[in-house]
């Protein structure tokens, strides 16, 4: 089978990992890919917004399969255009897309549906939004509506924070998608991701986490796409996963279906557990990042016969093959991130590391100069291990941390402190 994955980040890099792992993959191709990527598989370089563009090129290169990594192509209906002309994807259609791209859809899908979630309301009027800020009070949740690169939540701790992001969404710093915004009620508990595949009405669970989303130790400091992740998540236990199965996935699943726009692909839920009761915190119709990097190190190969499965509408027939494992990801990011940071700092001893079932260093933001790796991004490796334990994964992944010669990067060496 000639497979072909779109996006260029450490969740994609660990996708191309997984799919090379099973058999049946002849020839993978990623696009636009990275320099880490590029050592395991084809990169193209191809406008992956433009679902013309590439169904053409799955057309010359006689792609079988399409995997679509990140939100920007769903949302902009490449997974539609790709299933017009034939061709097998994997990732919910633009009209399902929106389970991510519109906060207040998801909500009004949730009061459908009488998924748990936050008390809400959607403004499109800076003058409103205030005013329920100043009726509600702190902490008070604001959201960008639409996609805006994991940086439009703003959780806010004082009355005076909440009034400055609506002003700054209503302002223009987060373009389209702050045209309108969506506040909620401000959420206490303990956060998890469940990933669940879904092909209409079928869910199939494949995994749990935790992201660690601060950039600083101990979860402090500004807000990241993610500093580490670990997975399972000790928080979803059986019953909490049964749960959030029974009151949030399958009747948002059934809903979807009831509109005429079945949900196919890898539904990330985000959850907020107290008490053993889920509530939503937000749906994302793709692989978290840096969670896919310990979701692929656990499932191996299997990936990608479950995500063919759920391009079929097959999900019913497959069953995941567990192993009593654990497995964690740190992010070694550029210093200054998430703020400024410099680029092209030289990455050294990466060849070092371990490169096996248990271990690998999965590269989110890298480029090759004169032979050598160097930091292109600001999360620039996702160092990936996996263990019998959490405690055993951590060391193992540390371990690798520490032969990388990288004086730009930093990572947080916290990562799982929660279930350690
Ligand atoms: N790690 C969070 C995300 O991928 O959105």
């Amino acid at each position: 089978m000639n497979i072909l994955i779109l996006g260029g980040g450490g969740r994609e890099h660990a996708l191309a990992w997984a799919v090379l792992q099973n058999p049946k993959c002849d020839r993978l191709i990623v696009a636009p890919g990275n320099a880490g990527i590029a050592q395991i598989a084809e990169c193209a370089a191809l406008d992956i917004l433009d679902g013309g563009a590439v169904a053409g090129f799955c057309e010359e290169e006689a792609i079988d399969f399409v995997i679509i990594g990140p939100e920007a192509p769903l949302a902009a209906g490449v997974a539609d255009r790709l299933r017009e002309a034939g061709i097998a994807v994997f990732g919910p259609s633009q009209a399902a897309a929106r389970l991510e791209a519109s906060k207040s859809f998801t909500k009004a899908i949730c009061d459908a549906a009488g998924a748990p979630t936050a008390a809400y309301r959607h403004f499109s009027d800076a003058q409103a939004a205030r005013a329920h800020v100043r009726a509600q009070g702190a902490p008070i949740v604001v959201k960008a509506d639409g996609l805006a690169a994991g940086k439009g939540v703003i959780v806010a701790e004082t009355e005076d924070q909440a009034l400055a992001a609506i002003d700054e969404m209503f302002g223009g710093s987060f373009g389209a998608a702050g045209a309108e915004v969506v506040i909620e009620a401000f959420m206490t508990g303990e956060e998890a991701s469940f990933f669940v595949l879904c092909d209409g009405e079928t869910a199939l669970p494949i995994g749990t986490a935790q992201d660690h989303k601060r950039v600083g130790e101990g979860d402090t400091g500004p807000n990241t796409g993610g500093m580490g992740a670990y997975s399972p998540a000790p928080v979803m236990t059986q019953a909490v996963t049964e749960r959030a199965l029974d009151e949030i996935v399958r009747p948002v699943l059934s809903e979807m279906v009831r509109r005429g726009t079945p949900y196919s692909g890898v539904l990330f839920v985000g959850l907020m557990i107290e008490g053993g009761a889920p509530r939503l915190v937000e749906f994302n119709v793709r692989f978290g990042d840096p969670e896919c990097q310990a979701l692929m190190m656990r499932l191996g190969g299997q990936a990608l016969d479950l995500m063919q499965a759920t391009a079929e509408g097959r999900l019913g027939e497959m069953t995941v093959n567990w192993a009593e494992d654990h497995a964690i990801c740190v992010v070694m990011a550029a210093t200054g991130y998430p703020g400024d940071y410099q680029k092209g700092g030289v990455i050294g001893g990466i060849e070092d590391c371990p490169e096996d079932s248990f271990h690998q260093v999965f590269h989110a933001g890298t480029a090759r100069r004169d032979g050598r790796f160097v930091a292109n991004g600001g999360r620039v490796l996702g160092v990936t291990a996996r263990g019998s334990s959490l405690r055993e994964a951590a060391d193992r992944a540390y371990g690798m941390v520490d032969r990388i010669d990288w004086p730009d990067g930093f990572c947080r060496r916290d990562i799982g402190w929660r279930a350690l």
